[in-house]
């Protein structure tokens, strides 16, 4: 495979005193001819503590400032290789999207936040598995999306991993649509969508508590998202695969949970009408798989924080929960996705087959052969 070695010069490097990395790199907004490398740098830091606290020490917040770079006129399924000059530990790699029917690889995780011991153990069982093409994060990277320490804590732990595939981040509630969201994982809105191979993705952004405090302007946005997810889903029918990533979702085996999310169980017609083939999902903490008329729906929400039972699985459409760690694993060959289910020790707690589905290419038309007589 060709490789091409990009420097990445930031007139940081030429600082004395190296700041440090808080964050990265990693490369966000992949597709088959551009591409985003992003790093964080720690620019300083701001010490607090309570004014009538003598006996605890003081807590210690970075300031971090966003840096990036967009790569133009790449090759489709070409792995690129890149290093930011200044910084010990600066070094990455990603491969664009391949076209067509090419092979790939991908992971799906969600819930990361709150034990960060536990995290780190998801995220070395997946690089030991073997680094995917690109990650899919189900949203609660962090417990509080507004706590900027608590994101170098995320990045600190995903570095292995993020600095070697690209990376697709979707909001939880523990978000709280903070600006660091944005900022920090380079995601220009709450919804996008991106082509990888035959497969289309569609990342939603579910967690509408945090919209607004006004329920009217929920709804605007819960409407508005629908019709762009409706046109996003309409106009992919030719991909073979079609997929669905967010964080709260429409189904789940916690008992004290069912009930809730009756905005995403509206969703799910129109995943039937759009030939979804399944949804990726976080939330709960545990792992759970449901089949409702021909669509996949997947739960993985164990990639750190505290585990929820699974006590209460709906009748019907339930093909597995677990309560345990996990991480979903997908390998995508033209018209069949393999997807397996590890634990956290390593486990497949779920195998199986997705079918691609697909309206027919548009033919191409061709200038009529003329043929004379001599
Ligand atoms: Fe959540």
């Amino acid at each position: 495979m060709k490789k091409l070695l990009l420097f990445l010069f930031t007139g940081l490097a030429a600082v004395a005193g190296d700041p440090g990395l808080a964050g990265g790199p990693f490369v966000a907004a992949v597709t088959s001819k551009t591409a985003t490398i992003v790093w964080l740098v720690r620019s300083g830091e701001v010490s607090v503590k309570a004014a009538d606290d003598d006996k605890n020490p003081a807590t210690v917040s970075p300031s971090i400032r966003v840096e990036k770079t967009t790569l133009t006129g790449l090759k489709p399924n070409t792995r690129y290789e890149y290093s930011v000059p200044g910084y010990s530990d600066a070094k990455g790699s990603f491969k664009t999207p391949p076209t067509g029917d090419t092979p790939f690889d991908f992971v799906s995780y969600g819930d990361n936040r709150t034990r960060p011991d536990v995290h780190r153990k998801v995220i070395a069982a997946i690089v030991s598995h073997g680094v995917p093409d690109m990650v899919v994060q189900t949203g609660d990277l962090v417990a509080d999306g507004s706590d900027t320490l608590l994101w170098t804590t995320f990045f600190d732990i995903e570095k292995k991993l993020l600095s070697q595939t690209a990376f697709y981040p979707s909001l939880g509630n523990h978000e709280h649509h903070a600006q660091n969201f944005y900022d920090f994982t380079q995601t220009a809105k709450p919804y996008y969508s991106f082509d990888w191979g035959n497969a289309h993705f569609s990342v939603i952004d579910t967690d509408l508590d945090n919209v607004s405090p006004v329920e009217t302007v929920r709804a605007a946005f819960w409407a508005e998202q629908a019709r762009w997810l409706e046109n996003d889903l309409r106009t992919h029918q030719q991909s073979q695969f079609r997929f669905v990533a967010g964080h709260h979702p429409p189904f789940t085996a916690v008992a004290s949970r069912q009930g809730d999310n009756p905005h995403m169980r509206a969703l799910t017609p129109l995943f039937e009408t759009y030939h979804v083939t399944a949804g990726l999902f976080g939330h709960d903490h545990n792992y759970q798989h449901y089949l409702q008329n021909g669509i996949h729906y997947l739960t993985s929400g164990g990639g750190g924080a505290p585990l929820y039972d699974v006590d209460k699985p709906p009748v019907g459409i339930t093909q597995k929960v677990v309560s345990v760690e996990n991480w979903v694993s997908v390998h995508v060959d033209g018209k069949t996705a393999h997807v397996r289910v590890f634990s956290i020790n390593g486990d497949v707690i779920d195998e199986f087959d997705l079918q691609g589905w697909a309206l027919p290419k548009p033919v191409v038309a061709t200038a009529p052969v003329v043929v004379t007589q001599k």
